[in-house]
């Protein structure tokens, strides 16, 4: 065979139709540096020959300066030297790297090994066809063989290899070998893999990885490359029913629209019967358009813009999918969620939630238990931190169509974004709908929101009172009340403390908590406010998040959000309930300010300094803002 990179230089045209032609796998290698990963994916790049010269000097120089084989070539330094690089002020976890060799072209995903790195080794794992899970034969199965494993599982990876590894440190014996791979499968077995081979070998020395030794003459199975350029992991994707995310709408002109999109999983042609998820609208294909002209059939993998023989409604984030087995819809699900941020996952916040092509609103209704990775073992828990993975009830504010993720990983798997710093928080797999979602509907009523409001003759609304403890909220909020009432209007007033002595009795003041105090005292007022009722609410609220999703349960206009703004050591000074002296003796946990969060609003309707300003006036300032947004009319 011609070198690879011969060939680039000399044919390059004739290079990239050999790789077209060749099937790719995708693998992840799993294992911690220690049990010689780096050395292996080294190993395999270097005798695949796509090292490239200049690549292979520089190893050559570190081998002999830094290397750990007295000269020889340290693989090993090759994929720490890149990673290092990588890795140069940024946070790109995962390293994907490219190989081919004349059968097949590869893409491994190499990820940081250490415990604390499970997002990342689900991020390479998601789109991995194949896992290779190294063990060091001189100590076997550890807890994070099966964290690893169980990782991988999780993720829908259904094809796996066991690479027993340094087996020439144990003087290439086959009873150990074959005591650690009876341990892993009674474990495996769980996990519902196809195919799980157990290859010995010697990533240093090469035995078993590219060529089958002669150090091992009882093993009759192939070398780990032979596996990796066989290993039958394709077709499952052709095979499965036609589903297509939309991307976009495609209408350059009146005369065509299109749908475009890549084919998440099996094929499509002109004259097919489709049904658009989740809204259940039938049509058939017209045309299958691509910049290269109309195609008779587009397969998985392609992207393509989809023109439809009827004027049927779809947008940005919808399915396209076979009319005989379309993806199911639903608004709440049991998922399983790998959290990825350092701030916890709170049940009752709300994320925003992408799959596929769509994003909606959606919050964890239920932690139903955490999974100690080590173990497999389910953990009672009210919130998931950093690295955690969790079985959860989700519900989200609008339909979405899936898969569960065991049928399809593009139309079942999902990400968690936070709302307000964009970034992505958590990455889950859905398994099923819940069916209480399909049983409840929403009923119609006759005497409607407005027809409350009329014969109160009012326009309800949310005035919000957020601020610390001690800071005046309930002062005000109470004289606020005392004057609306003075003038006939029907209201009501929420207060934290009081709250807490019903409805919320059950919760304290960790964050987990005032995440479920803040929403269920939001769905209280937003019932209130449906009643006809001018709702005051006076909670500390302290966080963003919460007090947006309070906002959004009313429509334009109806919520207020007034920041009663007292700086601590004003509040501290106060101290009317004498607690900020004891949160300072220690007396009381997560006193906020002290030692749990204040998010001050940003785009507060209202704000008034209470250092400049007594309750009385401002009470004042609150009617005063209601009479201009003609809130007190008529
Ligand atoms: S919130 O943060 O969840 O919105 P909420 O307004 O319901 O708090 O309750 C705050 C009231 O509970 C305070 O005014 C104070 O009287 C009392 N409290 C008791 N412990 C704490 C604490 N650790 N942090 C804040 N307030 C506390």
């Amino acid at each position: 065979m011609a070198h690879p990179s011969d060939l680039i230089a000399s044919d390059i045209a004739r290079y990239l139709e050999e790789q077209q032609r060749k099937t790719l796998l995708r693998f992840i290698t799993c294992g911690s540096v220690d049990d010689g990963k780096s050395t292996l994916i080294g190993r395999l790049l270097y005798e695949s020959k796509l090292i490239f010269e200049d690549q292979l000097a520089a190893l050559e120089a570190d081998s002999k300066k830094v290397g750990t084989q007295g000269g020889d070539l340290d693989l090993a330094l090759l994929v720490d030297g890149l990673a290092a690089e990588r890795e140069q002020g940024i946070t790109i976890d995962v390293a994907y790297r490219f190989f081919s060799t004349e059968r097949r072209k590869f893409i491994v995903a190499d990820t940081p090994g250490h415990e604390q790195y499970t997002r990342n080794m689900a991020t390479g794992a998601s789109t991995a066809d194949l896992a290779v899970i190294l063990v060091d034969a001189r100590k076997g199965v550890l807890p994070q063989t099966r964290r690893h494993s169980y990782i991988v599982s999780l993720l829908g990876v259904r094809h796996v290899v066991l690479a027993v590894n340094k087996m020439d440190a144990i003087g290439y014996g086959r009873e150990t070998f074959e005591a650690i791979v009876a341990e892993y499968r009674s474990f495996a077995r769980k996990l519902g893999f196809e195919d799980l081979l157990a290859i010995p070998l010697s990533a240093l020395k090469g035995d078993n990885v590219t060529s089958v030794s002669a150090k091992m003459p009882w093993y009759n199975g192939p070398s780990l490359m032979d596996h990796l350029e066989t290993v039958e992991v394709e077709g499952d994707l052709l095979a499965r029913p036609f589903r297509m995310p939309v991307q976009w709408v495609n209408r350059p002109h009146q005369d065509f629209r299109g749908f475009s999109g890549l084919v998440a999983s099996g094929r499509v042609r002109p004259g097919d019967a489709l049904r658009v998820a989740p809204s259940g609208r039938a049509s058939r294909v017209a045309r299958v358009v691509t910049a290269d002209g109309d195609l008779d059939e587009a397969i998985a993998g392609q992207s393509v813009t989809l023109v439809l023989a009827d004027e049927v409604d779809v947008s940005r984030g919808d399915v396209l999918a076979s009319a005989d087995s379309p993806p199911a819809a639903a608004d709440q699900f049991q998922a399983t969620l790998v959290w990825m941020h350092e701030e916890p996952m709170l049940p009752g916040r709300p994320y925003l939630l992408k799959i596929g092509t769509r994003t909606v609103t959606a919050s964890v209704t239920d932690l139903r238990h955490k999974v100690n990775v080590n173990t497999l073992e389910q953990v009672a828990a009210r919130q998931l931190e950093l690295n955690e993975i969790g079985v959860c009830n989700l519900s989200t504010d609008a339909p979405v169509a899936f898969d569960p993720y065991a049928e399809n990983r593009d139309t079942g798997g999902f990400v968690l974004i936070d709302r307000l710093s964009n970034d992505t928080v958590g990455a889950g797999v859905l398994h099923f709908a819940l069916r209480r979602a399909e049983n409840v509907h929403w009923q119609a009523l006759d005497v409607t929101r407005q027809s409350r409001a009329v014969l109160k003759g009012q326009q309800p609304c949310v005035l919000w009172f957020t601020g610390l403890s001690g800071a005046g909220k309930s002062t005000i909020a109470n004289l606020v009340e005392k004057q609306l009432f003075a003038r006939g209007r029907h209201t009501y007033l929420l207060d934290g403390d009081n709250v807490r002595h019903g409805l919320n009795r059950d919760l304290g003041f960790t964050e987990a908590d005032r995440v479920e105090n803040i929403r269920r005292v939001a769905e209280v007022a937003r019932l209130m406010a449906d009643a006809g009722l001018i709702v005051l609410v006076s909670f500390i609220s302290p966080f963003r998040a919460e007090r947006r999703l309070a906002r959004e349960r009313m429509g334009e206009g109806e919520f207020i959000e007034v920041f009663v703004d007292t700086p601590l050591e004003e509040a501290e000074k106060r101290d009317p309930k004498g607690l900020y002296r004891k949160a300072r003796q220690g007396l009381i946990r997560n006193f906020t300010g002290i030692d749990s969060p204040y998010e001050p609003p940003e785009h507060a309707e209202l704000v008034l300094d209470t250092t400049r300003l007594d309750s009385e006036a401002a009470a004042a300032m609150v009617i005063a803002e209601l009479e201009r947004r003609g809130k007190l009319a008529g």
